[in-house]
């Protein structure tokens, strides 16, 4: 495949369906709606709104972190903060399933309908690839391809288009494209992320203390792993307490589950053998966490556990 050519070829496409329009997309800082932005910007410059929806699921850093990278790029983003409107449709929430729905609902429905009759945009640029496509037809996952998922008709709805430049790509060749956009190894090298971000990683009710605590968690447990080359790495915090002792007195605390998964493609996964003196300094980190007194590993390949637990 010649993915210069490729390249070329869906900026081409892209100018000629927006033609003088507006159109908008969302960054999520992965590579896939990292390189839409790239290629959507070489397009439309200016007539290309790009958003990062802060949801305040976020890791530590992440809207700063995402801010910055594009800001190196000459490539002007706009940070949404909806932090309250997310935290309003989870609470109470403690089934997966619903949480997942109340997160999609609140971006697709709430904040993307309006950022969308704000600017009048007639099209949506998706990151969507041709392993969601198939994800999604073999009933794998179903976060991908949101909006009909939602019974959306995003033209009927909003009014808007939907186009999908990398739906002929896979992430192999998404990582091909981002480097000759020249996008940073930082940004495409990063390990996948889930779109329900710590709300993933969270067993049951989310709330601002509960997030607190895995992103302290999670901030941990990248920084022992960057090096690990393992495919994904993840902190999570369980519903259930255990009896600890924190400063000579007994402590009903949480407990962390840390993940290490080598992987190809997520579809299957076995745990990483990491040295046992790394997990050692996990915990010793994790459990120094107010509140955390335990810090578990997690051994159970994919299947039968799925990689994260919501
Ligand atoms: P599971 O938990 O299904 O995860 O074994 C497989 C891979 O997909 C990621 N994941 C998601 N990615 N939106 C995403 O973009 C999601 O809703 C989502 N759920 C899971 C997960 O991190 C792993 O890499």
């Amino acid at each position: 495949m010649d993915y210069r050519k490729f390249i070329e070829e869906r900026i081409a496409e892209i100018r000629e369906t927006v033609g003088d329009g507006v159109a908008i997309n969302a960054l999520s800082g992965g590579v896939d709606s990292a390189v839409v932005t790239a290629i959507g910007h070489r397009a439309l410059g200016t007539q290309l709104k790009t958003f990062f929806v802060d949801n305040a699921l976020m890791r530590a850093g992440e809207p700063e972190f995402v801010e910055k990278v594009f800001a190196e790029m000459n490539i002007p983003i706009e940070v949404v903060d909806a932090g309250k409107e997310f935290l309003a449709a989870l609470r109470g929430l403690t089934d997966p399933e619903e949480k997942r729905q109340a997160i999609t609902n609140t971006f697709y429905c709430d904040v993307f309908g309006r950022l969308v009759r704000e600017t009048g945009a007639k099209y949506l640029l998706h990151g969507t690839i041709l392993t969601d496509i198939e994800e999604t037809t073999a009933g794998i996952k179903r976060q991908h391809n949101i909006l009909s998922q939602l019974g959306i008709d995003p033209e009927k709805e909003y009014g808007y288009q939907v186009l999908e430049p990398l739906k002929t790509l896979r992430k192999d060749g998404v990582r091909k494209v981002a480097a000759l956009l020249d996008l940073p190894d930082q940004l495409t090298s990063r390990i996948p992320f889930p779109g329900p971000a710590l709300a993933a990683r969270i067993v049951g009710e989310v709330t601002e203390d509960e997030l607190t605590l895995v992103r302290q968690a999670t901030a941990i447990v990248e920084d022992e792993l960057a090096d690990s080359g393992a495919f994904q790495y993840l902190a999570v915090l369980l519903q259930d307490r255990a009896t600890g002792i924190r400063d000579q007195r007994r402590e009903f605390g949480r407990i962390v589950a840390v993940r290490c998964i080598d992987s190809l493609d997520a579809r299957t996964a076995t745990p990483a053998r990491l040295e046992w003196e790394v997990l050692e300094r996990i915990c010793r980190r994790i459990t120094a966490i107010p509140g955390v007194n335990r810090c578990l590993y997690d051994l159970t390949p994919k299947p039968p556990a799925t990689v994260e637990y919501i």
